[in-house]
């Protein structure tokens, strides 16, 4: 089974690190031009553009911001052409007593995980739409399903990207695919010690696969899902998630 992307162009959010970069690589060796979204991470993005060569450009904007969004869905389809397929990668994690949470906190862990997937889709549905073509991935998380104490906000954001996944399906079917990937531990700095407390992660990986997986093992199941050998999957949350959820 070969998957071939010739000819595609595809918008990756957050890809300066971690799984981002690992699906915009992924895309990119399967023959898609690849449009890296980062956010003021610039001098991260020659190494990763040297990883993947040929046609891929950097985009700088904060996937939280309308207006600078929509500015960066304009700017790719001028240089790379029509997007036909967007995934919804960017995202932050936030490990904090439920009471201890403050407003913007809160708010901040909902705009980057979850308002970020409505702002980036509506931007680009508004011309996939009448091109009647392309698919989306939203990268939510096992967490959405299973729920962590410590970890709410991140929680929450993530379920509703399940539930906007779902929905946008059915509501722009059956000419574009929306899905998502809901990975289990992966190993990245969202799962470094600097981010997250060595409890937490010694739970994370205490899972059947007794490991964290590595980016590449996510990536290939955004790549699955952007090509046509998923062209009957609508709406479905694909979960590498090393056995810590069975559905
Ligand atoms: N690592 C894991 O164990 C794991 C598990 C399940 C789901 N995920 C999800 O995978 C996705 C990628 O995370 P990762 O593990 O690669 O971590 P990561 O921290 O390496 O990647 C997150 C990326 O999002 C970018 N980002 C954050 N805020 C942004 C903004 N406002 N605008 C644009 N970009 C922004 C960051 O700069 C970073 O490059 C996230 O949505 C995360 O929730 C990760």
């Amino acid at each position: 089974m070969k998957i071939d992307l010739a000819g595609k162009v595809a918008l990756v959010t957050g890809s300066a690190t971690g799984i981002g970069r690992a699906i915009a690589e992924a895309l990119s060796a399967s023959g898609a031009r690849v449009a890296l979204n980062h956010f003021g991470q610039g001098a991260l993005m020659a190494d990763v553009l040297d990883s993947l060569g040929g046609d891929a450009r950097a985009f700088d904007a904060d996937v939280t911001d309308g207006a600078a969004v929509q500015r960066m869905v304009a700017a790719v389809e001028w240089q790379l052409g029509p997007i036909d397929i967007l995934v919804n990668n960017a995202g932050i994690l936030l490990e904090k007593p439920f009471l201890d949470i403050a407003d913007y906190e809160w708010d901040h862990v909902i705009a980057v995980d979850l308002k970020s997937v409505f702002l980036c889709s509506q931007a680009v549905l508004r011309n996939m739409q009448p091109r009647g073509r392309g698919c989306i991935i939203n990268v939510a998380s096992e967490l959405a399903y299973l729920g962590r104490a410590g970890f709410t906000a991140y929680c929450a954001a993530k379920a509703g990207v399940v539930g906007l996944t779902k929905s946008l399906a059915r509501e722009f079917a059956p000419a574009i695919r929306v899905n998502g990937i809901a990975p289990g531990p992966t190993d990245t700095a969202m799962l470094s010690l600097d981010q997250i407390s060595a409890e937490w992660r010694a739970k994370e990986l205490a899972i059947p696969a007794a490991r964290a997986a590595g980016a590449d093992e996510i990536a290939a199941t955004a790549v699955f899902l952007a090509s046509d050998f998923a062209r009957f999957y609508y709406g479905q949350m694909l979960s590498p998630n090393g056995g810590a959820l069975m559905l």
